[in-house]
């Protein structure tokens, strides 16, 4: 099927707190290179992206700061949207959800699926917080995970063993708006069968085997496991409201108006051009079957715009569905997950400043180590690396050496090439089948292998003047050193063209350095003779600086001070978790008594525990602890501890273990054992 346009859409961000790379390298830079691709390939395309301003987050957000939720959106719209902006994502329209035209879009496209009777009514039982006297959103319900006794899941997962949950699960729910225990109460909501849908999008991810084997297998493990019928609206008043009777403080699900966001989006950006005026400019990218239609999004996305969505689209029958659904994995942080709420990130706004006009240098990094195929991790050293090794030793070295000889031994001016040798002709064909290779990655979706071509580019004009060596023939062989430099500048400019999708700042600055013609296209690339004999070039400059050393220091500093931010944060939460007040009697009660280990040894199967002989000073006994990982066994025999004597006896794997030594922890979690300060020579007596 060959289409006459394309609609590229990447997720619509939530509005509720900047954005980190984790987000750039999730979906926004891998959709900007596809974009900037088409169009340097002289394609109709239109790259639609905006915020997604709904949701319970944003509200959570919003009474946590006290301030309205619509203020909480304003002030993050403009945050990521001037973000987006100084990476160069080239969105033709930046729209939002809580816009005008979002709201209509929305309202119509459920009223159609309300009309046609394509929800199934349901009343079922919800939380309700009789003191605020309203619904509550699973995140706002709070108890204990039934998995893993964590006293703080909420309502739809528990953080701390990620099970799934349902607020029915949670053991002692309080709603977090009052503290109270909240009650059940009959609700009606608006149902999409899944259920009864499921044969017809079943059809459609089977239609599309060649989607990333990661988004195939997750959709294929949905049907697997048979579609649920999903409610499209909820109790909330923050959102779309439900522009049915009897729907009064409903809004529509934020999953369910998001996503059509990329449709109001489209009109928005049609209704400021002049198109927009002649009519409905914006329908032939939604209607027409003769448009591509291709969500990039992130893998938590993967359900909502592959089966969710396209369910929608199906049901209301007038849209086209997607052809394309490129979902990467996550990008982790120096080994750690990335995590807004711990400050575990690079945020793209502070990057911007600190380090001013290096955009380029995050995209490379970022897209040579994209997560395609797997999670994969950002360290700072490697983005070092990345700019040293690549793009200031391949990519800078060899555009540099070029323009600073052709000033030293023209003027500035392009020679003309005289004779191609053998290898000069083998080197021609080589280069004009450069863009056609990273073409094929990047319409495959490869941004990684596109971007490992273009370097090879940059290599194939290293080694073109190292094994030349022009320097060495300026005086000898001048007519040899005119083709040497004209090819290299030739190949100069078919890197800046090829170069764009994925360094555009750079790919600008070397179009200005060549006096490029600004017309020139992908296509163009296949030529090598971009620069026209006697063609003036402008004064060398570099492409790329050194990055040293101090400001990557700086940054993983910066990192570990949010490290350290977040255990101190824990401990004061540990002390207010610790165990309840116990009396002086049960204190009393505990016969602690000062021994010596004899014997330690790892007990087999079991990481964590070590067999203990502690002479006791009235005698020796057997006692399993759990301590393997901080002690080697070698390292603790002779070791004073601290031993309660008088617990009662229990088997531990199989072997009796008769009382228990006494550790501390320290705010790190790490442990010591309480012994006596002094060397104790005489075993024995109890610490009293
Ligand atoms: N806001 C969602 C997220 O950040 C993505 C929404 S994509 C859309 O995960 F399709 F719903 F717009
Ligand atoms: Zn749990």
């Amino acid at each position: 099927m060959t289409y006459k346009r394309q609609l590229v859409t990447a997720a619509l961000p939530y509005a509720n707190g900047p954005v980190h790379i984790g987000h750039l390298a999730g979906c926004y830079l891998p959709a900007d290179i596809y974009v900037r691709y088409l169009r340097s390939k002289g394609e109709d395309v239109k790259f639609i992206c905006g915020s997604d301003e709904h949701g319970v987050p944003i509200t959570i957000k919003a009474k946590k700061e006290g301030v309205t939720p619509q203020q909480v959106v304003d002030k993050y719209h403009k945050i990521m949207g001037d973000a987006f902006n100084g990476f160069g994502i080239s969105f033709d329209v930046y729209s939002r959800t809580s816009s005008p035209t979002h709201h209509a879009t929305a309202s119509e496209f459920f009223k159609t699926l309300y009309d046609k009777g394509v929800f199934v009514e349901e009343v079922t039982e919800q939380y309700f917080d009789e003191k605020a006297n309203q619904f509550l959103a699973d995140r706002y319900i709070i108890g204990t995970c039934p998995k893993c006794a964590n006293e703080n899941a909420y309502g739809d997962q528990c953080e701390k063993c990620g099970t799934s949950l349902n607020p029915t699960d949670l053991i002692n729910p309080k709603s977090t708006l009052s503290g109270e225990k909240p009650v059940l109460k009959k609700t009606k909501n608006w149902f999409l069968p899944l259920d009864k849908m499921q044969p017809q999008i079943e059809a459609f991810i089977e239609s599309h085997k060649d989607w990333k084997t990661n988004v195939y297998g997750q959709c294929k493990s949905w049907l697997n496991a048979g579609l649920q019928p999903r409610a499209m609206t909820r109790d909330l008043d923050w959102g779309v409201k439900v522009p049915v009777d009897g729907a009064d403080g409903k809004v529509l699900y934020v999953w369910f108006d998001a996503p059509i966001g990329y449709i109001s989006a489209t009109k928005d950006l049609f209704a400021l051009s002049p198109e927009g005026r002649a009519g409905e400019g914006w329908t032939k990218y939604w209607r027409d079957k003769e448009t591509k239609l291709v969500h990039f999004i992130g893998k938590d996305n993967i359900v909502f715009h592959c089966i969710i969505f396209p369910a929608m689209l199906m049901a209301e029958g007038s849209y086209i569905l997607p052809e394309n659904v490129p979902a990467n994995e996550f990008l982790n942080l120096e080994g750690d997950k990335i995590s807004t709420s711990r400050n575990w990130a690079v945020w793209l706004h502070e990057y911007l400043v600190e380090f001013n006009g290096k955009q380029d240098v995050l995209r490379y990094t970022l897209c040579a180590n994209a997560p395609e195929t797997k999670d994969n991790d950002f360290t700072w050293k490697d983005f070092q690396a990345k700019n040293n090794n690549e793009l200031v030793a391949i990519l800078g070295n060899f555009v540099n050496r070029t323009l600073v000889l052709t000033h030293k031994y023209y003027e500035g001016k392009v020679p003309e090439a005289a004779e191609y040798t053998k290898s000069d002709v083998l080197l021609l064909e080589e280069i004009s089948k450069y863009p056609a290779k990273i073409a094929a990655s990047i319409e495959q979706y490869r941004f990684r292998e596109a971007l490992g071509e273009l370097m090879n580019l940059a290599r194939l004009g290293n080694k073109y003047l190292a094994d030349n060596e022009p320097w060495n023939l300026y005086k000898t062989e001048p007519k040899r050193v005119q083709t040497i430099m004209n090819l290299s500048l030739q190949i100069c400019a078919n890197l800046a063209v090829l170069m764009e999708p994925f360094l555009p700042f750079t790919s600008a600055k070397l179009s200005g350095l060549l006096n490029l013609n600004k017309s020139l296209r992908w296509n163009d690339a296949t030529r090598t003779d971009l620069l026209l004999t006697g063609h003036q070039i402008n004064a060398a400059a570099l492409l790329f600086d050194k990055i040293e050393d101090e400001a990557i220091d700086a940054q993983i500093q910066k990192l570990a001070d949010s490290k350290k931010m977040n255990e101190t944060e824990n401990s004061k939460a540990a002390i207010q978790n610790s165990k309840e007040e116990i009396t002086f009697d049960d204190f009393s009660k505990m016969d602690i008594r000062v021994g010596t280990i004899l014997e330690a040894e790892k007990v087999p199967k079991a990481d964590k525990l070590l067999k203990l002989k502690i002479d006791t000073g009235i005698d020796q006994r057997t006692v399993v602890s759990g301590i393997a990982e901080h002690y080697k066994p070698e390292d603790i025999v002779g070791q004073q501890v601290s031993i309660l004597i008088n617990l009662a006896p229990r088997k531990i794997k199989g072997i009796e273990s008769q009382g228990m030594i006494l550790m501390a922890e320290n705010e790190k979690g790490e442990l010591s054992f309480v012994a006596p300060t002094k060397p104790n020579m005489n075993n024995g007596g109890a610490i009293k």
